[in-house]
């Protein structure tokens, strides 16, 4: 088993034993990629009717965006494949490290930052980088930064998410909790 994949199991450990899966997604400015990726997670586990097992959010390393809505382009992008994006950017806090069972990072930049601000080994070993759940392209090991794109990138970004959101779920398994309302 290489490095990635036994990454990808423990985090599977992880959440499937949680009787609450709490994921963060984590990107720089909490206004492009991890709201979005946000998003798209909370509507794969919708679907799979498993709301009630899951708690999703995300943060931004950075603190330029605090309080603001996804960037516009983000929004009209996901909307068009149904995510409505309504998240309010916060920056990442040390308690989002008590808070949350598996941390991900967008790119080695967040995934750097992150453990710099890990308070403890317990703490670091949460930080996952979503490029281990993407399988569709091979090229990208690392979810790119749309901000400087045009269309392209956050249709990118997307293609991405939704390839990398879908193995999460499916590696966490089935959960203990289900919504049945949602079956
Ligand atoms: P994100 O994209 O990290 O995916 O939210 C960015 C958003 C804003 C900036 C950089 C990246 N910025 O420099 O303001």
């Amino acid at each position: 088993m290489n490095d990635n994949q036994y990454m990808r199991r423990r985090v599977a450990r992880a959440l499937q034993d949680a009787p609450l899966r709490r994921v963060l997604f984590v990107c720089l400015g909490n206004i492009c990629r991890s709201p979005a990726a946000q998003g798209v997670m909370q509507a794969v586990v919708d679907a799979r009717g498993e709301s009630a097992a899951w708690l999703i959010d995300s943060a931004g390393t950075g603190d330029y965006h605090t309080g603001d809505l996804p960037d516009r382009r983000m929004r009209v992008h996901a909307l068009r494949r149904g995510y409505e994006l309504t998240h309010r950017a916060r920056q990442v806090r040390e308690s989002d490290f008590d808070d949350f069972d598996v941390i991900i990072p967008m790119d080695a930049a967040n995934q750097r930052d992150l453990h710099r601000l890990a308070p403890t080994p317990e703490s670091e070993a949460k930080i996952a980088p979503m490029a281990l759940w993407i399988d569709i392209a091979t090229r990208y090991d690392y979810v790119p930064d749309p901000y400087y794109e045009g269309a392209e990138g956050f249709e990118l970004v997307l293609d991405l998410l939704e390839n990398a959101c879908a193995n999460l779920c499916d590696d966490a398994g089935a959960p203990k909790i289900t919504d049945r309302s949602k079956q």
